[in-house]
């Protein structure tokens, strides 16, 4: 009897390299950030397209990002802004939904409008949802969850805390981390729980939907356990 394949709902994406790719080319680093947004159009597209995937959550700024030299941070906060204002016709070409995750408090007003915007808009869509993690850190997302449910007297307990964190809709099935890097980088730890781990040598402004797409097929075929037999 042929075992059932995974069906791949959710998948979480780190998408590194793009430093190490402009430097193979003698470039500044801002313009392999600026190759590496146009490779994440191209794969919410190719997961809007997907049968089954319902969310694509993107690693685009981390809480240490902001150590970072100022030059790069200000060109990534720069490119943020008017990638998101330039991606909504894409949003609803490819029917996606906009939503973030991290603290977008920490943006400048004008960026927050954007995000807003863009958030308000694309709210319709149902082919898949696209979440850009900006701002973010995991540690900090589940301490701000104990924090908010012990302030209202609430007990702490993985049911209360886990639908308290900001993305309580996200249990991550595959997990994707371009670079060659194998680490996680306090990204969604809690949602990580029982996805399963892809790490590839390929550097984010090198990674194709066809590398996604061969990714995939192993995935479906992988033995999850969630800790059964
Ligand atoms: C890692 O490459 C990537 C980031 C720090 C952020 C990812 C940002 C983008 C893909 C561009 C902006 C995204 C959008 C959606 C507008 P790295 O700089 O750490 O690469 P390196 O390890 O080779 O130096």
């Amino acid at each position: 009897m042929s075992k059932e394949k995974n069906i791949l709902k959710n998948l979480a994406i780190i998408m590194d390299g793009n430093g190490r790719w402009a430097k193979e080319r003698g470039l500044v680093r801002t313009k392999g950030h600026e190759q590496g947004a146009n490779i994440t159009r191209d794969i919410t597209q190719y997961c809007a397209e997907h049968e089954t995937i319902e969310t694509v959550t993107f690693y685009a700024f981390s809480t240490e990002n902001w150590k970072r030299p100022k030059y790069e941070v200000t060109f990534l906060m720069k490119l943020l802004d008017s990638w998101l204002k330039n991606e909504l016709q894409t949003y609803h070409k490819f029917g996606a939904k906009f939503e973030t995750v991290g603290n977008i408090e920490g943006f400048s007003p004008k960026l927050q409008e954007t995000i807003a915007y863009i958030k308000k808009e694309t709210a319709h869509h149902s082919n898949v949802t696209q979440i850009l993690a900006l701002n973010y850190g995991s540690r900090e997302e589940i301490a701000k969850a104990a924090n908010r449910l012990a302030k209202r007297g609430e007990e702490i307990n993985e049911e209360s805390l886990g639908t308290e964190l900001q993305t309580p809709y996200i249990d991550l099935d595959l997990m994707i981390r371009t670079s060659g890097e194998q680490r996680l980088s306090n990204y969604l730890l809690w949602q990580n729980s029982y996805s399963e781990f892809f790490f590839t040598p390929t550097l984010w402004p090198d990674f194709t939907p066809r590398e996604l797409e061969d990714i995939i097929d192993q995935y479906v075929n992988r033995n999850r356990r969630f800790g059964g037999l």
